[in-house]
Formats: structure tokens, sequence, C-alpha cells
């Protein structure tokens, strides 16, 4: 691992025209990331803290993005369900090696409202639908076996019907509060800039690397 080095080349310069719209960048950033061929461009691994303190990470699906806002699909009886509900600060970061770009994002999330996650589950391929369905997530699963088998019987339980949206499922919006994206450059001299609101107003800085 020691001697595993990577000299970056150039994740591009930043610069932020308007710090009002903090997720212009990210916006940008995610179209360079999908012309350039990255798969999932939208994966990111989401922090939250449990109710001792300890702080827990997971990759989810960035779903949603307007203004300043992004938002993530999951099972609201999850475990990360149960951390937001008791600390509704979290913390979010892509990262897309091929382009030596990070964003850091830093809000406070709470439920999404039942029309959008049903537009969204409405939008999904009927198998996904069916898996939403019968994963309990986070909870203690006795064998793949069983897993299958109550796929199976979701399956042919909607068989020729639409597969509805069940209750245990929804989404998250993060209203952000902190921004920062960092671009890989030559000899480690790399750019880090963050914005950050502070009564209601939008500032950015660099920070060093
Ligand atoms: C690339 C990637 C994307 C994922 N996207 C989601 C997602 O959008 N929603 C979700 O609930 N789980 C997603 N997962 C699974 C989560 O990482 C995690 O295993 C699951 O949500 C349970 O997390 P929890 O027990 O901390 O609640 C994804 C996993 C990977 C590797």
């Amino acid at each position: 691992m020691k001697s595993m080095r990577k000299e970056y080349r150039d994740g591009g310069e930043i610069s932020i025209s308007d710090p009002q719209v903090p997720l212009d960048l990210l916006i940008q950033w995610l179209a360079d990331a999908k012309e350039v061929g990255v798969s999932e461009v939208n994966a990111m691994s989401l922090a939250t803290v449990d109710l001792q303190g300890k702080p827990r990470n997971r990759m989810v699906l960035l779903k949603h993005l307007e203004d300043e806002e992004i938002g993530f699909f999951t099972n609201i009886e999850s475990d990360k369900a149960d951390e937001i509900s008791s600390c509704s600060s979290v913390a979010a970061t892509i990262w897309w090696p091929k382009m030596e770009r990070q964003v850091r994002i830093e809000g406070v999330a709470s439920p999404m409202n039942r029309d959008m996650v049903e537009e969204y589950h409405q939008s999904r391929p009927r198998k996904s639908r069916i898996a939403a369905r019968v994963s309990d997530q986070s909870r203690p699963l006795e064998s793949r076996e069983e897993l299958m088998h109550r796929f199976e019987e979701e399956e042919a339980r909607f068989e020729g019907e639409d597969v509805p949206l069940p209750d245990h499922w929804g989404g998250f919006l993060i209203a952000i509060n902190r921004v920062e994206y960092w671009s890989g450059r030559p000899s480690r001299m790399h750019e880090r800039v963050v914005l950050t609101k502070e009564g209601g107003l939008w500032s950015q800085r660099r920070l060093y690397p």
C-alpha cells in the first residue's frame, strides 16, 4: 500500500462564478463524469451518526438535485433512516477517480414527501420495485434462499398488475449548508473551494489542500 502512488494530473481549476448557486458546479461535474463514461456517476457515500454518537457510512445514489437540496431513496425502516431520525445532520461525499474530483456535502436530512417517492417508485423497473417490497433492509436475513423465495412470491402476487409502493420505502431530502469542491492537481497542490451558508447567504473561500 505504501508504494502505491498516483500523480494527479489535472482535475481542473475550480472557479465558482456565483456562490449563491452552490450546486451549479456539482451539476457540471456530474455531466463531465457522465460524458467520459464514469459508471454510477451519482453514487455517493452517506454518513450518519447513531444514537451513541458513532459515525456510520454507506453508498447511496443521488437521485434528486434542486437549488440547495439533494435527495436519495431508501428503506425508511433501515439503520440509516433510524440514525437520521435521531440526528438529522448528514454528510455525503462523491469521488470520481477518473475525473480526479471530489465533492463533499453537508446538510440536514428530512423525509421526502410521499408524492415524490411514489413518482420515483413508478419510474423504476418492475424487478426493482419488487425488490424494494421484499427487503427488510438492515435487518438480519436467515439465508439468501429466504430472500429469493420472498422475491418470487411477491412477483407471482402482482403478476399482470402494478407493483405498489410499500409503506417502508421512501426517501430523504438534504437541505445543504456546506459544499466543498476538490480537484486533484500535480505535485499534490490540489484545489479546494468551500461554500458555506451563513445568515441565508453563501460565501466561498479556498482551503489549503
Ligand atoms: C453504488 C451503491 C449504491 C447504492 N445505492 C443505494 C440507494 O440509493 N439506496 C439504498 O437504500 N441503498 C443503496 N445502496 C446500499 C447501501 O450502501 C446500504 O447497503 C443499504 O442502504 C443499507 O444501509 P443501512 O443499513 O446503513 O441503512 C447502494 C450501494 C452501492 C454499493
